[in-house]
């Protein structure tokens, strides 16, 4: 398989056992039940001439570099620090905490494009509430004043550190509004494991609807709306934004998101749809997780659509073939250079969710956003066997079926949303999706 990373946040298992120190946190995965909501007074950040916040509307918007394949993994430059200094952070939807790799000294790093960041002396106190949404429920000590953490990602990586006030600004130069430069609070990462594919980054943006996760944060201190999402481009790179100012809400499919879920998981469970027919896959709980690569489907699920797909390919000219980076794949008889020179030959597929409760809802992913042009030069599936990559019986929709979306996250009315876009554009106006 290739480089991709495997929901590399989606299950984020807060480990508070690892705490160096006296603490006596126990080792529990429980959750934080409900989060709170409500807003702070209104504290805009000192202004400063240094800080490069964009606000297009009330959002934020935050170029994003990388590709499916072959990088298999996004970053976005944040600058952090006084004087800021840049990071190239793995946003990622699937966890809150935002973390920076930290010399508090290092015990265990893994290599970072820039040096490693030097921990602001703002420390976060642990009865900080941010600090407590990060621990398990059964606090018992709060012995330490220092905020440790430990969270352990899906894919096998971990890291743990301590948690520090300091100044982010976004690297977004063209901007033309007020400058702001909001004190948020991060992780100064210390002892990292690496996963098998955890890229060359700075840190990790965490964008989950925890109170630690950035949007949160900006949204507490009233600077915009709990809202974040994003736009990834077929062609690669896209952008993230935070706050709701840059989509018309009526052009969005929304579908209510689970209030019980820590993840960005909607209500209910979907269908799986092919070429418009139904596979018989339904009951799927679907979890949206930009810090996967590719689209995970639980076995059953998975069989049912790569032998449609399949099905589809008889008589057309297709072989089935090895190839090193993906483990379905088929050569064309006429070599292409880009895959949207095939996908007429393939069909979409579609998820939609239960009526029930609200209307029905469809996520439809046509062939572009689940097929992949190898190195190689064959056709792959980016629709992977999830229960082979030891995700059991979990969906996930990772960022090669949200190509050309606008996928938005929005927290503070707890709904999921998601339009075609084409993502190849830095929005300039207010309602992009317009
Ligand atoms: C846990 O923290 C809460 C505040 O968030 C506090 O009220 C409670 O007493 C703590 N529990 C214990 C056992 O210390
Ligand atoms: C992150 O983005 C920068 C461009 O802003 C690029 O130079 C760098 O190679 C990227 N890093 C990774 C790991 O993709
Ligand atoms: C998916 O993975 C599981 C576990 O490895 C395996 O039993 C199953 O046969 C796989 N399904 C397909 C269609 O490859
Ligand atoms: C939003 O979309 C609706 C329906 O497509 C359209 O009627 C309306 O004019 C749009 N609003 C804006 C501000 O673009």
């Amino acid at each position: 398989m290739g480089k991709e990373k495997v929901g590399l946040v989606a299950l984020v298992i807060i480990v508070s056992s690892w705490c160096v120190t006296s603490s006596s946190y126990s080792s529990s995965s429980s959750f934080r039940g409900d989060l709170s909501r409500g807003k702070a007074p209104s504290t805009f950040g000192s202004v400063s001439s240094s800080l490069v916040l964009n606000r297009v509307g009330s959002s934020v918007v935050l170029p994003l570099h990388g590709n499916v394949y072959p990088t298999g993994s996004y970053n976005v430059t944040v600058y952090i620090g006084q004087p800021p200094k840049p990071y190239f952070l793995d946003p990622d939807t699937g966890s809150d905490l935002t973390w920076l790799q930290c010399n508090a000294p290092c015990v265990r790093c893994t290599p970072t494009p820039h040096p490693l960041y030097p921990p602001s002396d703002d420390l976060v106190d642990s009865s900080d509430q941010i600090c407590r949404s990060l621990q398990p429920s059964n606090n018992k000590s709060d012995r330490l004043k220092r905020c440790s953490y430990g969270i352990q990602y899906a894919d096998g990586g971990s890291t743990r550190g301590f948690l520090v006030k300091d100044v982010i600004d976004f690297d977004f130069k063209s901007n033309r509004g007020g400058v702001l430069s909001p004190r948020v609070a991060l992780g100064c990462g210390y002892d990292q494991i690496p996963s098998p594919y955890t890229p060359c980054f700075d840190g990790v943006l965490g964008l989950g609807k925890g109170e630690s996760s950035i949007v949160s944060q900006l949204s507490s201190q009233g600077l915009v709306a709990n809202v974040v999402g994003h736009c990834l481009s077929t062609r690669g790179g896209g952008f993230l934004f935070f706050g709701d100012g840059l989509y018309n809400f009526s052009r969005i499919t929304w579908r209510p998101l689970s209030y019980k879920s820590k993840r960005y998981s909607p209500v209910g469970t979907a269908e799986l749809f092919f070429a418009g027919k139904p596979t018989g896959q339904k009951n799927l709980k679907l979890l949206f997780d930009s810090g996967s690569t590719y689209t995970y489907f639980s076995s059953k699920a998975y069989e049912a659509l790569s032998s449609r797909v399949k099905n589809e390919l008889i008589g057309k000219p297709f072989t089935e073939i090895r190839d090193p980076d993906l483990p379905l794949c088929w050569k064309c008889r006429k070599s292409f250079k880009d895959i949207r020179d095939v996908t007429k030959y393939f069909k979409p597929f579609a998820l939609t969710f239960n009526r029930g409760e609200s209307t029905e809802s469809q996520f439809e992913v046509p062939p572009e956003s689940y097929l992949i042009r190898s190195v190689m030069g064959n056709v792959c599936m980016g629709v992977l066997n999830g229960t082979q990559a030891g995700l059991k019986d979990r969906n996930l929709i990772g960022d090669t079926s949200m190509l050309d979306k606008m996928v938005i996250y929005d927290n503070a009315n707890h709904f999921l949303g998601w339009a075609s876009e084409d993502c190849s554009q830095l929005p300039k106006s207010r309602a992009f999706a317009a």
